[in-house]
């Protein structure tokens, strides 16, 4: 129900017009002045305003701009006793909603009222929808940051468990092989720097990271004198040294990593021609990230010492890479290993 007050000085009007609006349905007060009307109103809400125009001391006019200031949701209604057209029109330019001349009809009124309440009602629902959206709006804003705040700390909880889990595992190889502590450091180190060079995002890089810091962990299951034996190796010990990919893959199968580093591990002896190990995979079915590895991990191997021969140096690594780009390295990570090197973009001291 809609709340009317009424603002005149005449008792009379106040009267009339107020049990008429009350009998209409409306929740109606009166007022004598425009003073009283302004403290009614600073007190109780009201959605339209009823107010003459000629008062004494502060004029309906008066009334008018300060209730535009005050409450400028409430509809204001001028009545006025001569009718001055001019008057009338300056209200409805400066905020009023509409004008009843004196005397008025009960038509007019009602009619008059009824449509400025109507307004009124329909901006409070705009106002009230308003309100609920934005409350809406902070809701789930709320509701995505705390997922947000979840999920992060998800998140570095899992990278933590991975880091750990690659740390452990190269730990473990790396104290039953001294040569292999560096080694799988530095060939994690270039496949990632190969992998940025062609411009893979950097989570993809990140896991071909991982791969290189265990690529060489199936190596626990080869007995050390055989690892670390100088001079040339038997038939027998060259077979065996090459199940490392295999136990490498079986110790990693079953660990969720978000990338498939077991995959990776199995393939790193892998060649384009088919002529690798141990499945003897060719060109597009060994997985890039093994094919990358395959690179790097030649690279390092010749670059540095092994107990079998002498270190020979990264200009002859790189020489070795280029005369098997193609058949048994993949063309691009053979370019942008040599890249690197040659234009001293990545240096296996460089920390
Ligand atoms: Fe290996």
């Amino acid at each position: 129900m809609s709340r009317i007050l009424i603002v005149d000085d005449e008792r009379s009007i106040r009267f009339t017009l107020g049990e008429f609006l009350r009998k209409a349905g409306y929740e109606v007060e009166t007022a004598e002045d425009a003073a009283s009307a302004l403290r009614i109103l600073g007190e109780r809400p009201f959605d339209v305003v009823i107010t003459d125009i000629i008062m004494p001391r502060i004029t309906g006019m008066e009334l008018l701009y300060a209730i535009r200031e005050a409450a400028p949701r409430v509809q204001v209604i001028i009545m006025t006793g001569e009718p001055t057209a001019e008057t009338a029109a300056q209200a409805v330019r400066d905020g009023a909603f509409d004008y009843l001349f004196k005397p008025i009809t009960k038509d007019g009124v009602l009619r008059t009222v009824a449509n400025a309440a109507k307004i009124k009602a329909l901006d409070d629902e705009r106002e009230r929808l308003a309100a609920a959206n934005l409350e809406y709006q902070k809701g789930l804003e709320r509701q995505v940051d705390m997922r947000t705040e979840e999920l992060r700390g998800a998140e570095a909880a899992l990278q933590k468990t991975i880091e750990g889990t690659i740390q452990a595992t190269a730990l473990i190889v790396e104290s039953h092989d001294p040569y292999t502590a560096g080694h799988q450091q530095r060939v994690a180190r270039l496949a990632r720097a190969v992998a940025e060079r062609l411009g893979w995002p950097g989570d993809r890089a990140a896991g071909l990271y991982m791969a290189g810091l265990i690529h060489d962990v199936g190596k626990i299951g080869i007995p050390a004198e055989v690892l670390s034996k100088p001079g040339r190796l038997s038939k027998n010990e060259i077979n065996f040294i090459r199940t490392h990919a295999d136990i490498g893959f079986n110790i990693l199968r079953t660990i969720a990593f978000p990338w498939p580093i077991a995959e990776m591990v199995r393939q790193h002896h892998e060649r384009l021609d088919g002529s690798g190990y141990p499945a003897g995979l060719k060109g597009p079915d060994i997985l890039f990230e093994a094919r990358i590895l395959a690179v790097a991990d030649t690279v390092e191997a010749m670059s540095g010492y092994r107990p079998y021969r002498p270190a020979l140096g990264i200009g002859k690594a790189l020489e070795e890479i280029r005369r098997g780009r193609g058949a048994l390295f993949d063309p691009e990570a053979v370019d942008a290993c040599a890249a690197l090197f040659e234009e001293r973009k990545f240096s296996f001291e460089d920390k």
